[in-house]
This record gives structure tokens, C-alpha cells and sequence, in this order.
């Protein structure tokens, strides 16, 4: 029995940059369960990476699409290419955050007026934005995914803006979560814990974080992309059908602890 349901779904991975990249954990699970996976990606860099990384899927039905999520102009050509090519859209991973490093350094006091709505509209308004144009493709329901941190809740250390932005996105997940549900679409965040990528190597505490996830979580290790993949995967599939709105932890258990 399948118990996932996503076989031959079409299911769109924003955010891999690299090998490292929490999304291309997701979309390495999602190849093996028999999804067709869209990578969006921003960078011509990120492009040629993903091309490596599907010459082991060669038989997998995928596509490599531009998408810049600053630009509502970029999100709408990318959708319409992937509706066009696709048809309907049954999933999304949205992996995708950024901040200005001197916001990360700086005290939080001093964060610009540009430097906040900039966090802000990459790394939470662009869930809204993508969800408005992936909407009309979505004719079946489907679930999205988006990856936040705990700093969305608490202050850690050189998180600063991002931990704002993270706020919001878990707050906008809810809204949307709210909003679409009727139509049958489930929305929902993971909150990973810290993971070495490209966009950790901008967080100032970084190797400090890596270090308390051992010591103070209870598993007593870091957690991999290859679990926060797994989580994303279930909130994708027919085993999550009941959850929408909600943040789901994969830390180690890091965040129960006092
Ligand atoms: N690594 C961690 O410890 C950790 C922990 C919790 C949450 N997260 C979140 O996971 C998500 C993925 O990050 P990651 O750690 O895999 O790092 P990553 O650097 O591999 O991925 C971040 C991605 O965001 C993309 N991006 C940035 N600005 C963009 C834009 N304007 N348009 C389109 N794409 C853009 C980058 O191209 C990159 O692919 C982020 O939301 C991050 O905040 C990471």
C-alpha cells in the first residue's frame, strides 16, 4: 500500500543551493518515493549544482526552473512555466531565507530600516507570494512546507533579524494555513535545528549552537537534512492529512529543554 500518495505527484523544491542544502535532503526523498520534483533555484551557481546532483536521477522526471523570490515578477514566470509544464501543482518546499550579514553582526538595536524589510519579504512574505501563484495550479489540494528556526521564539545569539523573520513566517504559515484550508490545501513549518550549510556559515554563534544541540538536547546529537527531509516528506504525504498550521520540531528534542 502507499501510504504516502506521492507517487508521480508534482512537487516543487525551492532552496538547494548545494548538496548541503536542507531542500536537497527533502528532494532526494521525494525522488526515492517516485515524486516529480521542480527545483527552483536563484543563483546560475545553484543551477549548475542541481543539474549535478539529478545526474544520479536521470530516469526521475524533474525540472530546473529560474525563481527569485524578491521579485513578484520572477515567482509568476516561474509558476506559469511549471503550471504550463506540469499542470497541477500537489506539494512546495519552501527553503528559502536570506539577511544582510551586517545585520547578523551587528546588535540587534542597530538593525536598518532596509535591513528588516529586506529578512523579512525573502525569508516570510515570500511564502505568501509563492502560495498566491502556485494557488491556481493546485487544483487537487496539496500541502506546502517551509523551514524555520527557533529563533523565531527565543534570542539566540547572532540570529537577530532572522529570528524576526522567522516569527513571522510561522505566524503567515498559520494564516495561510487558515485560509486555504478549504480549499483543501495544508500548510505547514518545520522547525529544524542547526544544521552546517551555506546560510549557517552567515550566522555569527553558529559552531557554538552545533556545540548545545550535543550537550543539552535530548538525543544528545545534531540533527541532518536527511530528517528534516523524512519530516518534510511526511507533511507532504497522506500521513500528515489531519495536520495543517503547525510547527513541527526535528531538533533532537532540543527546544523541550529548560
Ligand atoms: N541550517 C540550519 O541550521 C537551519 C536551521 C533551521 C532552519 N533553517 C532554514 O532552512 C532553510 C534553508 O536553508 P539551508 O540551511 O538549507 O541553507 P542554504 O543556503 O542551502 O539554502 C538557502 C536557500 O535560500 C535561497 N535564497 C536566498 N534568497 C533567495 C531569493 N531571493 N530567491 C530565491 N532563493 C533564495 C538560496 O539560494 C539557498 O538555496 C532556510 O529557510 C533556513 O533559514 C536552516
Amino acid at each position: 500500500m502507499d501510504v504516502l500518495n506521492l507517487k508521480d505527484k508534482n512537487i516543487v523544491v525551492m532552496g538547494v543551493a548545494n548538496e548541503r542544502s536542507i531542500a536537497w535532503g527533502a528532494a532526494k526523498k521525494l525522488l526515492e518515493v517516485g515524486a516529480n520534483v521542480i527545483f527552483t533555484y536563484r543563483k546560475d551557481r545553484s543551477k549548475a549544482k542541481i543539474e549535478k546532483l539529478l545526474e544520479d536521477y536521470k530516469e526521475k522526471k524533474t525540472a530546473v526552473i529560474q525563481c527569485d523570490v524578491n521579485s513578484d515578477e520572477s515567482i509568476q514566470t516561474a509558476f506559469g512555466q511549471i503550471g504550463e509544464q506540469f499542470g497541477v501543482i500537489h506539494g512546495i518546499v519552501h527553503s528559502v531565507a536570506f539577511a544582510h550579514a551586517e545585520d547578523l553582526k551587528n546588535r540587534f538595536v542597530e538593525t536598518s530600516r532596509e535591513g528588516f524589510a529586506f529578512a523579512l519579504d525573502t525569508s516570510a512574505y515570500s511564502l505568501i507570494a509563492v502560495t498566491r501563484a502556485a494557488r491556481p495550479f493546485m487544483t487537487e489540494g496539496g500541502s506546502i512546507v517551509t523551514m524555520s528556526y527557533l529563533g523565531a521564539e527565543r534570542v539566540l545569539e547572532g540570529y537577530n533579524v532572522m529570528g524576526v523573520a522567522k516569527a513571522a513566517l510561522e505566524a503567515s504559515v498559520r494564516y495561510l494555513a487558515a485560509d486555504l484550508g478549504k480549499e483543501g490545501i495544508r500548510v505547514n513549518a518545520i522547525s529544524a535545528g542547526a544544521i552546517r550549510t551555506l546560510a549557517a556559515k552567515g550566522v555569527p554563534s553558529f559552531n557554538e549552537a552545533l556545540h548545545r544541540y550535543e550537550e543539552v538536547s535530548p538525543l544528545k546529537r545534531n540533527t541532518n537534512k536527511e530528517e528534516v527531509g523524512d519530516m518534510t516528506v511526511v507533511l507532504l504525504s497522506d500521513l500528515s492529512r489531519g495536520v495543517t498550521g503547525e510547527t513541527v520540531y526535528v531538533d533532537s528534542g532540543y527546544h523541550i529543554m529548560g
